[in-house]
């Protein structure tokens, strides 16, 4: 296992701003008992390799009780650990351990619904007069004049795009679920309900977690009259998701949310919490205007504990342009708001297609080059870092709930969650026995064991990067500057921090291109390629990329 590069431990003291942040599916990195299924005690196991990243945080993907139709996002304890993944003793020791180097904690908080397995819904199905009757989003439905009963309106649900609601009969009624029909959505306008998920995140916090990264917060608060979501415009059949043929403006995103997110974040500030900094990230993709959808949630939310995702990374074209204005206005944006406002950046996650696979294995390098150089709070997807593909799942393997139902489209999200690519070992040594998701056929020389061994593997790179990043305060925390580089390939930024920076420019075509460099540049302190240096340059020089090469430079 691979020991921090540095030798001597690091403490991100202005975390969360500059912070790497290491994104664990804990059913795909490392088994430790031999049942094919990932677990706490093997992401211990890996905590080196983590650290070899430069990340100083670690962010799990959830590993409550459950009884896993959504994979463990369908929460059934939100206090305790799913066996499957161990106890909560593993969980304790892995906490300490990444402390002990450093490394911080996130947790997934999921705060919208729980597993119809939880007590609360058991409870609450049973009956309108119970102490949980009103912690579900219940309603009655209506019986058109053919006599039939029909949900109450037309919201589907986001895995499958099927209706969202769902019949139960002991209690005659309809209750919501926006995702699978095992994870009814939990009534937020109820205290209580409020209340109970406050204390989920108390109960973490005192066991020493550093954060939350808080789950498909728009659908926390919806119409409070029910109304139908209108039809979306540019819904294509057949190409989007059944789910995108209806703007989503009714079923989600109302803005009683911001209410109920200050809330969550006022409990990491609480006064028994303040020994150290907690921090927040939540997760919602923006449907229109995204800029201003992210500014909506900097200004709602206190910012010195929260930020919101900015899915930019998976969702913007790979193109210079796109990039440019991006960066640009929001930077721009940002900066005005809120001096604490952190930035957070990820190019993938256990829901988006592989960053590799999307946008090919060269862009992929110089992705992680912009990644690692960005503002803020980056993520990176595990695997990402030895540039891991989305791999063909055959049908009698498919996992996923959102791909099984066969109403949504394509091989829903296992190949973005297939198990990590260690060594040439059998079952690429992440576990003893059979992976509960394939390998892909070239994990022999692709993993974390061979791209070691080779100067300029992409593992190499990101390990470089994550030094870099760690011993440049200006790649970590300084102020962007987004340059024009009169190029139309070639995006170009400055990182300054107390009159000190650095200059990041990126080739976004795989053709060689040249471009007149707006600052002057002083020593290369990387390239994408790992190979290769060019000599100070003053302002208005010729610069010269390879094919999708990004360099870091001094600025002179
Ligand atoms: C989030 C998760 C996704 C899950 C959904 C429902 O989008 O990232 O994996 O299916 O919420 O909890």
């Amino acid at each position: 296992m691979q020991h921090n590069h540095t030798g001597k431990h690091y403490i991100n003291d202005t975390w969360p701003h500059g912070s790497v942040v290491y994104h664990v599916y804990p059913r795909s990195l490392q088994d430790s008992n031999g049942d094919g299924v990932g677990d706490l005690a093997g992401i211990t196991s890996r905590l080196g390799h983590i650290e070899s990243l430069g990340a100083d945080t670690v962010w799990l993907s959830p590993f409550y009780t459950s009884p896993m139709a959504d994979f463990g996002y369908d929460v059934a304890n939100y206090c305790d650990v799913d066996p499957i993944f161990g106890t909560l003793e593993d969980f304790k020791t892995l906490l300490a351990e990444a402390h002990r180097r450093n490394i911080r904690i996130m947790v997934d908080l999921v705060p919208n619904h729980t597993s119809d397995e939880h007590e609360w819904f058991m409870s609450s199905k049973q009956s309108r007069m119970n102490k949980h009757a009103d912690w579900y989003v219940w309603r009655d439905g209506r019986v058109d004049l053919d006599g039939v009963r029909r949900p109450p309106n037309n919201w589907r649900d986001a895995l499958t795009g099927a209706s969202a609601w769902e019949w139960s009969e002991p209690r005659n009624q309809y209750y919501l679920h926006s995702f699978h029909t095992k994870q009814p959505d939990l009534n937020w306008n109820n205290q209580a309900v409020r209340e109970a998920i406050k204390e989920v995140m108390r109960f973490w916090l005192e066991l020493g977690v550093d954060g939350f990264r808080v789950d498909a917060v728009y659908w926390m608060a919806k119409d409070p009259l029910f109304r139908d979501d209108p039809p979306s415009e540019s819904y294509v059949e057949g190409v989007d998701s059944p789910h995108d043929a209806l703007q989503h403006t009714h079923s989600s995103g109302w803005p009683a949310l911001y209410s109920h997110l200050n809330e969550l974040a006022q409990v990491l500030k609480e006064n028994r919490f303040a020994s150290r900094k907690r921090f927040m990230v939540t997760e919602a993709y923006p449907e229109r205007d995204n800029i201003a959808a992210y500014m909506e949630f900097y200004g709602s939310v206190d910012a010195t504990v929260a930020a919101p995702f900015n899915f930019e990374g998976v969702s913007l074209a790979w193109n210079a342009d796109s990039w440019y204005r991006f960066l640009k206005r929001f930077h721009d944006v940002l900066g005005d708001t809120d001096a604490s406002a952190v930035a957070s950046y990820a190019f993938g996650n256990h829901d988006q297609p592989r960053l590799a696979s999307r946008i090919g294995d060269d862009a992929a390098r110089s992705a992680a080059v912009m990644l690692m150089t960005l503002p803020g709070m980056v993520f990176i997807y595990y695997g990402e870092e030895i540039g891991m593909h989305d791999v063909q799942i055959p049908v009698e393997k498919i996992q996923d709930p959102a791909a099984k139902s066969g109403l949504a489209r394509g091989q829903g999200r296992d190949p973005e969650r297939t198990p990590m690519q260690w060594s040439a070992a059998i079952n690429a040594g992440v576990s003893d026995a059979e992976p509960w998701l394939p390998l892909p056929e070239d994990y022999e020389s692709s993993n974390v064991t061979s791209q070691t061994a080779d100067d300029t593997s992409i593992l190499t790179l990101y390990r470089r990067l994550g030094l870099l990043r760690r011993e440049n305060d200006s790649l970590r925390v300084g102020d962007i500057t987004v340059l024009d580089s009169g190029h139309p390939a070639v995006l170009g930024y400055v990182r300054t921090f107390h009159g000190r920076s650095c200059a990041v420019f990126i080739n976004f075509v795989a053709e060689s291109v040249s471009f007149v460099t707006p600052v002057g540049l002083g020593a290369q302190l990387l390239s994408s390629n790992l190979n290769g240096s060019t000599q100070p340059m003053k302002v208005g020089s010729e610069v010269a990329l390879r094919p999708n090469e990004a360099l870091v430079f001094e600025v002179a």
